[in-house]
């Protein structure tokens, strides 16, 4: 078991299989002008399931694949096959913008994957492709009804608040839940990365930012009451409008009981364990990749480093990394 200095239990690996992506969300990526990861240095396929095979001997047994965009990734049908083959592994999910899901959800589903959460940060076909930069709104939306159809549920739904953007539509997008069975989860902005101007037509500086209490309050008047999560205890503390078939949760990494329940461990796709998102930290598992023993020791020294909480509040932010090389 993987058991970190204040006693959480480490069961959960979030692997980034690529930093690249298909959109240049304004929180997460610079327009242009990105420092991609030379494909040279990216994990292969083999290298990732050793890691997934190495961590769930030591009691992981749930695999979260971001990107960047995962559905860039050319073999990822053939990773999540593998990683869904590996005794122990009991939830696998992927992280996807959804602009390629449309086609690839039922090969997904059929490979083994368990279920997505698919970011969308409005529901305005002019403002997503202003966030994203270039995105399709519609290709997003044919994308989430393609992961339902294909069964990879239950369906959960990542909205970035941002004041002066998409603060204004967060009533609408949480009356969603009423007429589908998806679970949206409200995240407050996190400082990584991110803190220069975003570009034309988009907010600018401290306005940007939004707390969960300011998004109850937005939210009253839908008398949301507490429900049970959709898939047992994540970050998100979680409501459901009177009689709707989702549910909307709040998720806040800036304020409280974000850390304590803490069981994650991040893998770059370069190869880096990060003990915690909001710290800069990490251990290459290069050295790992040939030696069982050697994996096994560095996977618990990068445990060793989580820290028992991030240090935002003292201004104290990550800044070795953008959002799409850690993968949220
Ligand atoms: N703050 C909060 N969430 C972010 N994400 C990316 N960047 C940020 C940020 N700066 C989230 C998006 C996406 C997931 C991959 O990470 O919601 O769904
Ligand atoms: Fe791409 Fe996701 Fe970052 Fe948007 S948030 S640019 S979709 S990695």
């Amino acid at each position: 078991m993987l058991i970190d200095p204040f006693g959480r239990s480490v069961t959960y690996l979030r692997i980034s299989i690529t930093d690249r992506c298909n959109l240049r969300c304004a929180y997460c990526l610079p327009a242009s002008g990105i420092k991609w990861i030379p494909r040279e240095d990216l994990l292969t396929a083999d290298e990732i399931i050793y890691v997934v095979e190495t961590a769930a001997s030591l009691g992981v047994s749930k695999i979260r694949l971001t990107g960047g965009e995962p559905l860039i990734r050319p073999d990822l049908l053939e990773i999540v096959a593998r990683i869904s083959a590996t005794p122990g592994i009991q939830d696998l999910s992927l992280t996807t913008n959804a602009i390629l899901l449309e086609k690839m959800a039922q090969p997904l589903a059929d490979a083994g994957l368990k279920r997505v959460n698919i970011s969308l940060d409005t529901l305005d076909a002019d403002k997503f492709q202003r966030v994203t930069r270039f995105g399709d709104f519609d290709c997003a939306w044919k994308g989430i009804l393609a992961a339902e159809a294909a069964g990879l549920t239950p369906i959960k739904l990542n909205t970035v608040v941002v004041g002066g953007f998409n603060f204004n539509e967060i009533s609408d997008i949480a009356s969603l839940t009423k007429s589908y069975p998806w679970h949206i989860r409200f995240i407050e902005l996190m400082p990584v990365g991110n803190q220069q101007e975003w570009g034309d037509n988009l907010p600018t500086g401290a306005e940007r930012y939004v707390s969960v209490q300011k998004m109850h309050a937005q939210l009253e008047h839908l008398d949301l009451a507490p429900a049970e999560a959709p898939t047992g205890n994540g970050p998100a503390r979680t409501f459901r409008i009177p009689g709707a078939i989702g549910t909307v949760g709040f998720i806040s990494p800036l304020g409280e009981h974000f850390c304590e329940n803490c069981n994650r461990l991040r893998l770059t796709a370069d190869g880096y364990l990060r003990a915690c998102l909001l710290m800069d930290k990490e251990i290459s598992v290069r050295e790992g990749l040939s030696n069982g023993a050697n994996l096994k020791a560095l996977l618990q020294q990068s445990v060793d480093q989580k820290p028992k909480g991030h240090e935002l509040a003292s201004s104290n932010y990550p800044e070795a990394r953008r959002m799409a090389q850690i993968g949220g």
